[in-house]
């Protein structure tokens, strides 16, 4: 059988993945791809580390000259974490007649302009399906499988470790601290997970979708997001009693002509597909005028799940169907922007206010007339009978009914400056 030279540069978590699979499924892959893909060099930054897969001998070393030096070699695995050295090494993948599959969706959202014109420059392409969700083919699904449809809405779980975090604080009691570090130990954070936490990571993925789904140009950073690093479990434990589950969202809508984005954590209702996503799954909930509404969902973290995307990826590059779509999509390319950003302060919807304020006469009229002349409606309101602790504080909890982001953003603001209001109020949008 013919066989392709490939390369790995990476060999962490995701690049042993793509090796196992490539050397102890050889068969499975040569079978879809009718060729042998051949490990030929693998390129890593400390040849002396123990790695999670075996190698033949002579293939590990740290000099990316033994990849770009040999013409034998078409594809290339890119799975080097971070910006710096990260793109370099792709441009110079890519420079040295290399196509490349990676799963770094960081780069892509901040360097994709640059990268995917460099690639079409070159008459090369970069695969990507690794970058979103894991383990999910949501990016065929989207650039290609969808092409008739002008998608409508697409939500999604994008992040394996917030879910993971979540999960376990609301079925395990865990401790939020407690289930970063086994999220980390599973191999499912970024290596430095504030990015995963504080929804940069899930800001990132939904830029690409929304480039794929939309046409959208706005930039990872422009999108408004907030992470579950602020949530307390007690916010759980009242979203659990509401009848909801907390989920880290990523929204983009289109609202008219414009396109609302935005990622929140949210108060999903339970026994919705989305509020049953748990541990390191992903999903993503995608509207389209023709297909109407689809749900995807898999792991969307992890070595496997990932792997199986980045082995996906070389397969496509090899035979050429990545050449194919990469020439046909033109991501990334000096198009205009096919969709306008909306003002995220126009978005509606109903939010989950909780506030801790002193538990005296007159602090619930205080709270309710910001409310009121904001033109905030109230839906219901739960304060459980304090045990009266040592600082006098009680919880407070408002569900208000329909209203905008940026009512609800000033109330906030307002309600902080109070007296009665202790700061630290956690402010959520309620899905459902
Ligand atoms: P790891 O930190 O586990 O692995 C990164 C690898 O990059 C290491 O093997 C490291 O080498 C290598 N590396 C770093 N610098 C260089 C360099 N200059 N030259 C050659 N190799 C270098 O990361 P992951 O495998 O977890 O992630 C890789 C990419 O995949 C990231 O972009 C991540 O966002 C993405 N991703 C990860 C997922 C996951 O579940 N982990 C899921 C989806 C995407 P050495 O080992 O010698 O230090
Ligand atoms: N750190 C990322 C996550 C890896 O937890 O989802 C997958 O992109």
């Amino acid at each position: 059988m013919e066989k392709t030279k490939v390369g790995i540069v990476g060999l962490g978590t995701v690049g042993s993945g793509v090796a196992k699979l490539l050397l102890d499924h050889g068969d499975r892959t040569a079978r879809h791809a009718g060729r042998t893909l051949w490990v030929e060099q693998v390129v890593v930054q400390d040849v002396k580390k123990p790695r999670d897969c075996t190698l033949p001998k002579g293939v590990v070393s740290d000099d990316l000259r033994r990849i770009m030096d040999d013409p034998e070699i078409k594809a290339v695995a890119h799975l080097v974490g971070g910006l710096e050295p990260a793109r370099t090494i792709m441009l110079k993948l890519l420079e040295s007649g290399k196509d490349v599959a990676t799963a770094n969706k960081a780069l892509l959202a901040e360097h994709g302009p640059e990268l995917f014109d460099r690639a079409r420059e070159l008459g090369r392409s970069i695969a990507f399906e690794a970058s979103v969700a894991g383990g999910i083919p949501i990016i065929a699904n989207i650039s290609q499988c969808l092409s008739a449809n002008q998608v409508e809405s697409l939500t999604g779980i994008l992040n394996g470790t917030c879910n993971y975090i979540l999960t376990q604080m609301d079925e395990q009691g865990a401790d939020y601290a407690e289930a970063l570090a086994e999220a980390q130990k599973l191999g499912f954070a970024e290596a430095d997970p504030t990015m995963d936490v504080d929804g940069s990571d899930t800001a990132q993925k939904l830029a690409i979708l929304a480039h794929l789904a939309f046409g959208s140009r706005v930039k990872w950073s422009d999108i408004p997001r907030r992470g579950i690093d602020t949530l307390e479990v007690e916010d759980i434990t009242y979203a659990r009693e509401l009848g909801y589950r907390i989920k880290l969202l990523a929204v983009a809508q289109l609202v008219g002509d414009a396109l609302e984005m935005h990622v929140s954590p949210t108060l999903v209702k339970s026994g919705t597909p989305l509020a049953e996503v748990r541990g390191a799954f992903n999903a993503v909930s995608v509207v389209g005028d023709a297909v109407g509404p689809l749900f995807f969902h898999g792991l969307g973290a992890g070595q496997m799940p990932t792997a199986s995307a980045v082995v996906a990826d070389l397969i496509d590059i090899v035979v050429g169907r990545t050449a194919i779509t990469f020439r046909t999509l033109e991501l990334w390319s000096k198009r205009e922007a096919r969709v306008a950003p909306l003002d995220f302060s126009d978005s509606t919807g109903r939010y989950y206010l909780r506030f801790h304020v002193e538990d005296r006469p007159g602090v619930m009229a205080e709270i309710t007339g910001v409310l009121g002349r904001l033109g905030i409606s109230i839906a219901s309101v739960i304060q459980h009978e304090s045990k009266r602790g040592a600082a006098g504080l009680v919880p407070l909890v408002i569900i208000t009914h329909q209203t905008t982001e940026g009512a609800t953003r000033k109330a906030m603001a307002e309600l902080e400056r109070l007296a009665c209001v202790r700061p630290g109020a956690v402010r959520m949008g309620i899905r459902g």
